[in-house]
C-alpha cells in the first residue's frame, strides 16, 4: 500500500484522482461536521462546489426532504437552514434528511476527488476508523488535506500524520512517500495538544474571533466515534457496518 498527502487541492486536477482511494479531510470544520451530521441520522450529504449549484438542486430532488448547510467565510450563508457549526446537526434537525453542504474549501476538495473510486471522510473524529477501513481495502491511498484557499492547513496534515501513523502501526507492508512523511513529522512534533494547535492555527484564530470555539473544542476531540462517511455516486453515507443506529456518537 503507497500512501501519498497532498497538502493541498491547488496542484493536482479532477482527473488525477480517477479510480483511486482517497481520504479527505477538512477538520476545522467540513469533514467534521459531515461526520456529525451522519452519524447523527443525516440521510445523505450531498457536497456541492458553489452556492448556486446548491440552491439549484434544493428544489424538488430528494424527495424535498432536504436541508441547506454551510458556510461562506465561516458564517451561514443567506437563506440556508444550517451554518457549518457541528453543534447545529444534532439528532433532531438532521435525522432522515439530505444535506445539500457547501463550504469553502472542504466540499470544493470532495467535489474535485468525485472521480476516485472510493472517497472517505476524515477528521480527528474518526480517524483510527479510517485507518481501519484503510487497512481492509488495502489499496495505494491518496489524502487530500483541503488547506484554506488553495493553502497548506496546519490542522488538516496533522490529522493525515496521525492517519497515516495509526495505518503503520498495524501494517507494515506499506511505502510512505515524502510528503506522508512529512505528515508524520508534523504530528509527532506538534500533535500532542490538538486543541491548543488549532486555536493557535490560521484557520483556527478566524474561528475564534468568530464566536466558533467551542466547534475547535469538538473537533479535537481524537476517535469519538467509528463513523466513517464512504462516497455512494456524489452522494456521501455512512458505511453500512457503522450506521445511525450506533451506539458511539460523538458528543455533541
Ligand atoms: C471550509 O470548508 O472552508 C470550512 O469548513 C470553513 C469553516 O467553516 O470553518
Amino acid at each position: 500500500m503507497k500512501i501519498n498527502v497532498l497538502f493541498s487541492p491547488a496542484n493536482v486536477d479532477e482527473l488525477y484522482f480517477a479510480g483511486k482511494t482517497t481520504v479527505v479531510i477538512d477538520v476545522l470544520r467540513a469533514t467534521s461536521t459531515i461526520i456529525t451530521a451522519l452519524q447523527n441520522g443525516a440521510r445523505e450529504i450531498i457536497p456541492v462546489a458553489t452556492v448556486e449549484f446548491a440552491v439549484k438542486v434544493s428544489g424538488g430532488m430528494f424527495g424535498g426532504l432536504t436541508l441547506l448547510g454551510g458556510e461562506r467565510n465561516t458564517k451561514k450563508i443567506e437563506g440556508f437552514a444550517l451554518g457549518n457549526s457541528p453543534f447545529e446537526y444534532t439528532s433532531e434537525i438532521v435525522s432522515g434528511k439530505s444535506i445539500i453542504f457547501y463550504t469553502t474549501n472542504g466540499t470544493k476538495a470532495i467535489v474535485k476527488a468525485k472521480f476516485s473510486e472510493t472517497i472517505l471522510i476524515c477528521s480527528f473524529l474518526n480517524v483510527s476508523a479510517v485507518a481501519k477501513k484503510l487497512i481492509e481495502l488495502n489499496n495505494d491511498v491518496e489524502i487530500l488535506c483541503s488547506g484554506r484557499s488553495n493553502v497548506f492547513s496546519l490542522e488538516d496534515v496533522i490529522c493525515s500524520g496521525k492517519l497515516v501513523s495509526e495505518i503503520s502501526k498495524q501494517n507494515k507492508n506499506i511505502e510512505l512517500m515524502d510528503s506522508a512523511l512529512a505528515s508524520i513529522a508534523l504530528n509527532e512534533k506538534l500533535g500532542n495538544n490538538i486543541y491548543k494547535m488549532m486555536k493557535e492555527s490560521e484557520h483556527g484564530k478566524i474561528l475564534v474571533e468568530n464566536g466558533f470555539e467551542k466547534d475547535i473544542k469538538y473537533c479535537s476531540q481524537i476517535d469519538v466515534t467509528s463513523a466513517v462517511p464512504i462516497n455512494q455516486g456524489n452522494v456521501l453515507k455512512l458505511m453500512p457496518e457503522t450506521d445511525e443506529k450506533s451506539s458511539d456518537k460523538p458528543e455533541l
